[in-house]
């Protein structure tokens, strides 16, 4: 097969950081986003191409094609930072050849008929793994293992808000079978049912006018010292200062476009209270090589049992995805996925 040298990308219009901060959901792709062939990079040592099966679209992603992410953007590369696809050519990887891989896409991004990554970072997929599965499960299921590990260290139970996210039913059902006691966090009462039989030992919505009543009685019941916050809203830090001394704010994500204000200091002081961030692109690297070999058979093994499954709103392809994409993430019924 001839290698292709150009591809059709959904491609950043921008480059770089945006100079104020930006919304989590922006209000229209068209501003970022182009759809038009991209010119592939010629591969680098140890990097492959990957004809590309499916891609989703992250919360990760919508910051960062408005440039409100953790890196820069490069213009006119392709948006997409993970995907499921076959590799069709490598240049010193070539035991990866043919196989169906899940990947970053470190060196040309995933929404693309064609994406370029580091060989080291794809991982190549049993046939009981599902194309939904293996589009998403490096950015979400890592976390979901590092996070419930971080959880853990503060005891028996944790809470956790945006539960009904994608990362957060993997952490319930991980915790579960790990025998622990996540509280979980939500804005919508329909979805508490499912999270019970997910994992969660006690759900509290947010939009429940005995919210405040029922976190503090759950936090008497279960003293978690570690809440995992992907919404970084009022609610989240009022969350926070009803918490036992010793209890840990760990922000991963920020869902939430308000500024919560941090009324109890003296609680760092005389509570031992702490807060800190958790980045997958700084624990990945940092976590030695056979934690990292363990944790990526344990997200393949999940998917491949059944134990975890990735919901999907909705489908795509490139060419419907720049008007497609947000009307689709605003269900909030599973990932949206571009099938280039
Ligand atoms: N730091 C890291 O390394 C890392 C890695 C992976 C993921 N993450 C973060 O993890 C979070 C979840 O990712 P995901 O892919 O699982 O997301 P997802 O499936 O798209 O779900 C998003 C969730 O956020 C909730 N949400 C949105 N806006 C909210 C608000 N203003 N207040 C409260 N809840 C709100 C939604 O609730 P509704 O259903 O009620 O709308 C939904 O449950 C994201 O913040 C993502 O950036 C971080």
């Amino acid at each position: 097969m001839t290698q292709p040298t150009t591809t059709l990308a959904l491609a950043l219009r921008e480059g770089g950081f945006a100079k104020a901060p930006t919304p989590q959901v922006p209000h229209a792709m068209a501003p970022f986003l182009d759809l038009r062939e991209v010119a592939l990079p010629p591969l680098a040592a140890g990097q492959v191409l990957i004809e590309v099966i499916l891609s989703p679209v992250n919360p990760s992603d919508l910051f960062f094609v408005q440039g409100g992410y953790g890196q820069p953007r490069v213009q006119g590369q392709a948006a997409g930072f993970e995907g499921v696809g076959r590799v069709i050519a490598s240049n010193g990887a070539d035991a990866l050849l043919g196989r169906r891989v899940s990947f970053l896409g470190t060196g040309t991004g995933a929404w693309a008929k064609h994406a370029v990554s580091d060989a080291a970072l794809c991982i190549p997929l049993d046939d009981a793994v599902r194309d939904v599965d293996g589009a998403a499960l490096i950015v979400n299921p890592l976390t979901a293992v590092a996070l419930v590990e971080r959880a853990r260290q503060g005891g028996n139970a944790f809470v956790l808000n945006a539960a009904g996210s994608q990362l957060g039913r993997l952490m319930l059902g991980l915790a579960r079978d790990e025998g622990l006691s996540p509280i979980a966090v939500i804005r919508r009462p329909d979805e508490a049912e499912a999270l019970r039989a997910l994992g969660a030992a006690e759900v509290l919505v947010t939009s429940d006018s005995g919210f405040a009543t029922q976190a503090a009685q759950a936090i008497r019941a279960l003293k978690p010292r570690v809440l995992l916050d992907a919404v970084g809203d009022q609610a989240t830090a009022d969350l926070f200062f009803a918490m036992p001394s010793g209890a840990a704010w760990v922000s991963y994500g920020k869902m939430s476009d308000e500024a919560p204000s941090l009324t109890q200091m003296g609680q760092f002081i005389f509570m031992a209270k702490t807060i800190e961030g958790f980045w997958l692109s700084r624990w990945l690297p940092a976590a030695p090589a056979d934690r990292q070999a363990a944790v990526i058979r344990q997200v393949q093994t999940r998917f491949a049992s059944g134990q975890w499954a990735t919901r999907v709103a909705a489908e795509l392809s490139l060419d419907q995805a720049i008007d497609g994409i947000l009307p689709a993430y605003a269900t909030s019924s599973g990932k949206v996925m571009i099938r280039p």
